[in-house]
């Protein structure tokens, strides 16, 4: 809300930003988007990809995700806390037997749908020997506040990774699995994070479950709502068999993919840790607010009430979900790999 001089010496309340003329909420978004660039949040190239809501909010423009919820500055941020929430956690930041090779140096390291790159920039600083790569179709990762061992690069992975066959020792991918439907984990995702990683090399998944153990009502309500969504557009449940499963079924991973799992305690009971979830969980879901809306047939009002009851319900209930990670090798063979390099594609060496 604001307070703007009108020509007649009254002042109006300005209440909506729809109110404002045209020439105004211009200059506004030009501030804003300075604001942003100088918080090295984006890059000067990347504003065709973004719109802004009548609130002023950056949202992504791009169509061909699955993700549920716009991306904007809030989720940037829900990203780097949950970054902390999962380090605090797992106590630490990956479960592949890579630590010697990251420490020797000399090797490459892809983050796949790096989001704002906090987790590519935490292991870049952690092995300043080995060059860290972060790709994401949202440039909402860093230009100029990074370490020098880290990059980063917008590109879709489902166009195809822009990287020749086997370069990386180490490829990662963490909270995606509401971005593609089953088919093309199986048949895009799977297979293209194979063909960059090096022979011998580790590809590993971290997912948080969508299912709550000692749920309530309301919790029950919002996971049905959400696994309705889900399947609707063809994502995969539940994530902890069908992601080793495709991993297990793709003939270029060595047989016995790893799962471990974690539980994340949700509420101020489970102390601190139990406190930063369900502010993160609230935030979630207020983030996908319009979808889980439509889905759950409720008013703006009437769904924050839900999510207000869904904080109070976690106390009761004691309420905790499942953090996974999956992880596989490469296996090693000599020219009998397949899989075509594309044209298009380049050696992190020219980048
Ligand atoms: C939930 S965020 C997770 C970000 C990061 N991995 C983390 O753990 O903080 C998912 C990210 O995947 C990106 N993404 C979704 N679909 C993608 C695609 N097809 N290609 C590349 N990035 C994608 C989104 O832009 C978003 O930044």
């Amino acid at each position: 809300m604001g307070i703007k001089q009108s020509k007649h010496n009254s002042t109006t309340i300005v209440s909506n930003i729809k109110d404002k003329p045209d020439v105004l909420l211009k200059t506004e978004k030009r501030k804003k988007f300075r604001s942003w660039r100088s918080s090295g949040i984006t890059d000067v190239n990347s504003l065709e990809s973004w719109r802004f809501s009548h609130g002023g909010k950056r949202i992504h423009n791009l169509k061909s995700t699955k993700l549920i919820g716009p991306i904007i500055d809030e989720e940037v941020e829900r990203l780097q806390r949950q970054h902390r929430l999962f380090k605090r956690i797992w106590q630490n930041n990956y479960s592949a037997p890579i630590e010697e090779k990251l420490k020797d140096g000399g090797a490459r390291v892809l983050d796949v749908g790096c989001g704002p790159g906090t987790w590519t920039i935490e292991m870049a600083e952690s092995y300043p020997k080995t060059l860290f790569t972060g790709v994401d179709f949202a440039p909402i990762f860093p230009q100029e506040k990074k370490p020098e061992n880290a990059k980063f690069l917008q590109a879709n992975i489902l166009d195809g990774l822009p990287f020749l066959d086997d370069t990386f020792d180490f490829v990662h991918m963490r909270l995606l699995v509401t971005a593609f439907s089953s088919k093309e984990w199986e048949e895009k995702i799977i297979p293209e994070l194979v063909r960059v990683t090096r022979q011998g090399g580790w590809v590993e998944f971290m997912e948080s479950d969508i299912q709550y153990y000692n749920d309530g009502p309301i919790t029950q309500r919002l996971t049905n709502a959400l696994m309705t969504f889900m399947k609707a557009k063809g994502i995969f449940q539940p994530i902890n068999s069908h992601i080793p499963d495709s991993m297990e079924a793709n003939d270029k991973f060595v047989s016995g993919i790893k799962v471990e799992e974690k539980a994340c305690f949700v509420g101020k009971w489970a102390g601190e840790l139990g406190q930063l979830a369900v502010d993160d969980i609230t935030k979630g879901w207020n983030a996908v607010r319009l979808p889980m809306s439509i889905v759950m047939g409720t008013k703006a009002n009437e769904y924050d009430e839900i999510i207000q009851t869904f904080a109070k319900e976690v106390e009761q209930h004691k309420t905790y979900f499942k953090t996974w990670r999956f992880f596989g090798q490469k296996v090693t063979t000599n020219s009998s790999f397949a899989i075509s390099t594309p044209s298009w594609a380049q050696s992190v060496n020219n980048e």
